[in-house]
């Protein structure tokens, strides 16, 4: 139960991060320094994650999932990293007098890397959905979904489009690239409408990256059983 609390606690805190323009300079530098500490406590608690790399088969799916899992490590460090270079506030006085702390290529590093933990994170709990799903069914009406299949295909696919047009609106792919946004459409939407698309913008990850390992699930086991029926032939 601490791990799901902890799970959600950050899901929460990088909303409000990410959704950078609806709060002060201020809240934006200390929340995201919470959200560092609860990284860190979250991968304490999975560090068997890192030994257990050097042991096992390495199909395809399990080539994904840590790949993924790298790819999340990089941008998270980056991200916060970055964050805490071009500090105005919480930390500004430690680090105003470096040279990165005006560094323009910093400032656009720390905004491309937020994005790509964006892609990531979401693709990371789509990941881990199967788990995540035993706990969040029990809130009120969505568990209705696991017996309402054609509701849950609608919803699924709202999500996916409010996703994209979030991805748009906010320019995500010019911001991966590290061009620089001057105001994005997604600046000017209502704070809560702007949190939602947000979320459903994680979500868009989340789906593809869970529909993804099912499908490298079912590729490689159909590997397996024929690998074992030509062994039981031979
Ligand atoms: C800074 C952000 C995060 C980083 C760097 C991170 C990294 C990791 C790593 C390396 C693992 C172990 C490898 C694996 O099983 O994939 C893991 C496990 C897990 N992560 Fe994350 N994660 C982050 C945020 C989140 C969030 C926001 C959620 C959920 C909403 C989440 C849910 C999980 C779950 C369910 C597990 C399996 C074990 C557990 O329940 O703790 N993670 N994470
Ligand atoms: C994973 C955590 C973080 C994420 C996802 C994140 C994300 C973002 C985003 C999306 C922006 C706004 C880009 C824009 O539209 O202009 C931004 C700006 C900024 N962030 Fe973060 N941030 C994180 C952590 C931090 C931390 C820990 C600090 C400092 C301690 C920080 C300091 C700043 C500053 C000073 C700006 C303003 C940059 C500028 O005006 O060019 N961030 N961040």
């Amino acid at each position: 139960m601490k791990r799901f609390t902890l799970d959600m606690a950050m899901l929460v805190l990088f909303l409000l991060v990410m959704g950078f323009r609806s709060l002060a300079q201020v809240w934006h530098e200390a929340l995201g320094l919470v959200l560092l500490v609860a990284a860190v406590v979250h991968l304490f608690w999975n560090h068997r994650w890192f030994s257990s790399l050097m042991r096992g088969r390495w199909g395809r799916l399990r080539v994904a999932q840590t790949l993924l899992g790298v790819l999340l490590l990089v941008s998270a460090t980056l991200a916060l990293g970055t964050g805490i270079l071009i500090s105005n506030h919480v930390l500004k006085d430690v680090v105003i007098d470096l040279p990165l702390h005006r560094s323009i290529f910093v400032h656009q590093l720390h905004i491309a890397s937020a994005c790509a933990m964006l892609i990531f994170l979401g693709m990371h709990i789509g990941g881990h959905w199967a788990g995540l799903w035993q706990r969040i069914r029990k809130v009120p009406l969505l568990g209705a979904l696991d017996v309402h299949p054609t509701m849950r295909f609608w919803l699924l696919v709202l999500i996916g489009w409010a996703g994209c047009a979030y991805s748009r609106l906010d320019h995500i792919g010019d911001r991966l690239a590290m061009v620089h946004i001057f105001s994005a459409p997604a600046a000017r939407l209502p704070v809560v409408a702007g949190y939602v698309l947000l979320l459903c913008a994680l979500g868009l990850y989340a789906i593809a990256f869970y529909y993804l390992q099912k499908w490298l699930a079912r590729k490689g086991s159909r590997k397996l059983s024929a690998n074992v029926q030509g062994g039981a032939m031979k």
